[in-house]
């Protein structure tokens, strides 16, 4: 399946996600520009996406975590999300996003 990112300077890329694997990881192992300094954990934010207007309403919702989470960066928008919370499955085949400039290294 694949994994479609815009990356902080405009650059598109599309990434061979595999099934279970976290969008935060497929984007981290293929050398894009995200920290995601917790490893996953929910507890650091640097792992910040915009998720495309098409997409928003096929992810799972966002839980209370993440949220709390979200709050804490300053360049959120309605479409924000952790990328470590999102779990690429067939569903999710093609999804766009865009990285977060406070989710750069
Ligand atoms: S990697 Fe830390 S919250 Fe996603």
């Amino acid at each position: 399946m694949l994994l479609l990112v815009t990356d902080q300077k405009g650059v598109k890329h599309e990434l061979e996600a595999l099934d279970g694997w976290r969008a935060m990881e497929v984007m981290r192992d293929w050398g894009l520009n995200i920290k995601a300094e917790c490893g996953g954990a929910c507890a650091c934010a640097t792992c910040h996406v915009f998720v495309d207007p098409t997409w928003v309403d096929r992810l799972v919702p966002a839980l209370s975590e993440e949220e709390a989470m979200l709050d804490t960066v300053a360049d959120t928008q309605d479409n924000s999300r952790l990328s470590c919370q999102i779990i690429m499955s067939d569903a999710l085949d093609g999804l766009k996003l865009t990285l977060a400039p406070s989710a750069a290294k």
